[in-house]
This record gives C-alpha cells, sequence and structure tokens, in this order.
C-alpha cells in the first residue's frame, strides 16, 4: 500500500506533468488528557497518530493557489485556483477552505507565497475528532512556506510555535471554527514515541516518553462514526462561558483558578457556569497528576485518570454523546485500564488504554454492543505515537 506521500506525488505528476518541489506531511492527533482546556490557556497532552495528511507542492509565479485532492477511490477532485491575494476569510468553503486560509494568513504575517500548486493525499479519518484539519494546515503550511524560502528543515525556519499560531488563526479566522491551539501544536511538534506535554500559558513543553507496549499495552482508537463539526455551536457555546466565567471570576483566563480555590470560585459565578469551571479547573490538574503518574510508569493510575477525565466532560462539561459513552464504558468494563473520549466531542472518537492481551476481546465487544444497539459499527485505530509534521524525503 502506498503512503499518503507517495499518492500526493503521483497524482501530482499525473495532474501538472511532471514532479512537486517537494511533499510535506503532518499528523492527526489524539490528545491523551487536558480536554478543553488550551483555549482557558491551561495544558494539554497530546501524542501523534501514524495517519498523516500529505501535500505535494510546486511554486508557481502568477500568485495562484490551485487545490487538487486525491479522493478514496485515487480519482483528483479539483477545488479550484484562487488568486491568494484576494482571498478573503470564507471563501472558498469547505476543505479547500484550510490550505487557502494558510494562505491567507501567511499573507497576514508578511509573507507574500508567489502561488503554488498543491495536491492532497491523507489518511486521517474527517470528522473523527483526530485533526485531519489540523493535520491539512500543517501540511500546507510547510509546503508554502517552502515558497516563500523559508522552508521548516532550514536555517531560517520559523520557529513550530509560531507556526502553530499561524496555522490555528487560519482555522479561527478563516474557516470560522473558534478551536484552540492544541491540535496544530500536536500535529507540528509532537515525536515519535512520545506524548507532548504543553502548557499554553507559559508555552512550556517536555517530550515525554510514552511507551506502552513496554508495560504490555496500547491506546485504542475507537471512531464512532459520529460526526462533529467545531464551528457548530456547542463548542463555542462552552468556549464562550468559559470566557464568561474568567471575567467574572476576574482572571484573564481559567488557568488561573487553582484546585484549592475551586469551591470559592463556584460561589462566585451563577449556577449554569459552574460545571464548566469545574470540568476545566479539575480536568487541568489531572494533566499535571498524569504527567507525574507517567513518568513514574503508574499506568493504572493513569488509566483512572483517563476515565475522570471522561466523566467530568459528559458530566459537566456535556460535550459527551451515548456512542462515546458506549464506547468508553464497554472498553471499561472488559478490561481496559481506562478510557474517555478525546478531542473537542459531540461525537468523534474516544480513546481506550488497553492490556494488549486484551485487546481482541475488547473489540469483539465494541463491535457487539454498537451492533445490539442498532448504532453504526465503529472504526477501530491503533494509536503508535508517531512522528510530527516534516518534509518527505524519498
Ligand atoms: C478541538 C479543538 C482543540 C481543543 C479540543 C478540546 O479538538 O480543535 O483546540 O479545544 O477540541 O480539547
Amino acid at each position: 500500500m502506498s503512503s499518503p506521500g507517495e499518492n500526493a506525488a503521483a497524482l501530482f505528476a499525473a495532474e501538472h506533468g511532471g514532479p512537486p518541489e517537494g511533499v510535506w506531511s503532518a499528523p492527526g492527533r489524539v490528545n491523551l488528557i487536558g480536554e478543553h482546556t488550551d483555549y482557558n490557556a491551561g495544558c494539554v497532552f497530546p501524542f501523534a497518530l501514524p495517519h498523516r495528511t500529505a501535500v505535494a507542492g510546486r511554486r508557481r509565479s502568477d500568485g495562484l493557489l490551485s487545490v487538487t485532492s486525491r479522493g478514496s477511490d485515487g480519482t483528483p477532485h479539483r477545488a479550484g485556483s484562487f488568486p491568494i491575494s484576494e482571498l478573503v476569510p470564507g471563501e472558498p468553503s469547505g476543505w479547500a477552505g484550510y490550505p487557502a486560509g494558510v494562505a491567507w494568513v501567511l499573507r497576514q504575517e508578511g509573507f507574500e507565497p508567489p502561488g503554488a500548486d498543491l495536491v492532497v493525499s491523507g489518511d486521517v479519518p474527517s470528522g473523527a475528532g483526530l485533526s485531519s484539519s489540523a493535520a491539512l494546515e500543517c501540511a500546507t503550511a510547510l509546503a508554502l512556506l517552502d515558497t516563500v524560502d523559508r522552508p521548516v528543515d532550514g536555517t531560517s525556519a520559523p520557529p513550530l510555535e509560531e507556526v502553530a499560531r499561524w496555522t490555528c488563526r487560519a482555522e479561527n479566522e478563516f474557516v470560522g471554527a473558534p478551536t484552540g491551539l492544541l491540535d496544530q501544536t500536536a500535529s507540528l511538534r509532537c515525536e515519535a514515541a512520545h506524548a507532548l506535554f504543553y502548557d499554553v500559558r507559559s508555552g512550556r513543553s517536555r517530550q515525554v516518553p510514552f511507551d506502552t507496549s513496554a508495560a504490555g499495552l496500547e491506546v485504542l482508537v475507537v471512531d464512532t462514526r459520529v460526526r462533529h463539526s467545531h464551528s457548530e455551536s456547542g463548542y463555542g457555546d462552552r468556549r464562550r462561558g468559559c470566557e464568561r466565567a474568567a471575567e467574572l471570576l476576574g482572571v484573564s483566563a481559567l488557568r488561573e483558578v487553582g484546585t484549592d480555590d475551586l469551591d470559592d470560585a463556584l460561589g462566585r459565578i451563577p449556577e449554569p457556569l459552574r460545571p464548566l469551571v469545574r470540568h476545566v479547573v479539575t480536568e487541568n490538574d489531572r494533566v499535571w497528576a498524569t504527567l507525574d503518574r507517567l513518568l513514574h510508569g503508574a499506568w493504572v493510575e493513569v488509566g483512572a485518570l483517563l476515565t475522570a477525565s471522561h466523566r467530568s466532560l459528559r458530566d459537566d462539561y456535556r460535550v459527551s454523546c451515548p456512542e462515546l459513552d458506549l464506547a468508553v464504558d464497554v472498553a471499561l468494563r472488559e478490561g481496559a485500564l481506562g478510557a474517555r473520549m478525546t478531542g473537542g466531542g459531540f461525537g468523534g472518537s474516544a480513546i481506550a488504554l488497553v492490556p494488549v492481551a486484551e485487546r481482541p476481546r475488547i473489540e469483539r465487544a465494541l463491535f457487539e454492543e454498537f451492533e445490539r444497539r442498532g448504532r453504526t459499527v465503529p472504526r477501530l485505530l491503533s494509536a503508535v505515537p508517531s512522528a510530527g509534521a516534516g518534509r518527505e524525503h524519498p
């Protein structure tokens, strides 16, 4: 089977009558823990998936950005050609909005992309809460930075933190999804065999060895196939609720409320905002606890933290859905050390920390339970911590 990079290069040659100047790719991610903390200036703990989106690119000199993607049957989907200097947020919409948004941001940041032909191919499941959009944005950013002579593997490379902010701006301001920095940071900065502990407020990060197999464990991803979209209201409502609570509490972000201050804080805000604050404050605390437990190889406790995170997202933040709860409950019942929804929620995927030996049984139980309840059969993936974005070398 060909890789996304090989597919993108082959389709590029067929579409544009010659090889691309380069191929860049970026992974999807799962977030181990630290959900809905990023836009509250808290901590997150993602790792990159082996699933990637690749962009084959070649510069052009007429200021046009042409984007084509490879459909699952291998045929090209031509989204069109757009004059970069005339791009305005929201147009094009659909998947081409992500690469166009990145070109738009780079211009806003003072770069002058000369134009480019881009061909996209990938295997990150879309709408599954695994950051397929961030993978596309990040791979595009790397391709376009090359056209302005700031290749990310060169000496004049912009810092990846900066590229994460640019690609996040593309999603917020061009596509119109009010998301935080988690996904792009993960896609750009994660390393193979590690999870990335990232403190959004301070910008500090730490690559933490994440070797489940040495402990006889693995992270199973359960894509419930319930599709979510972050431009829809639920995500934005939660975010605005957090911002309002921070304002009422006189802090710049909920990150500043510690667990010791939680009861006092809850007493000072109206009832509907309390569960939101409770989730964010306790979740942030769980991210630190997970870091500590992981460094001690205390996997059982890591599992318990994941499950506590799910309960908080389900009961307090209310971003789960019946299928995610079912995936978590079945995995736990069948012997997972912990399980939780991952990503923004309202559908998408759950993760479960499972003993390798139990995996076949857990998988069978998941298929059976979903079928018994008349739900679409989930897709199961192995989440092996993989490399972040970069140039593909043939
Ligand atoms: C989505 C967003 C992220 C983050 C998560 C929830 O994945 O894109 O910025 O807020 O939801 O943790």
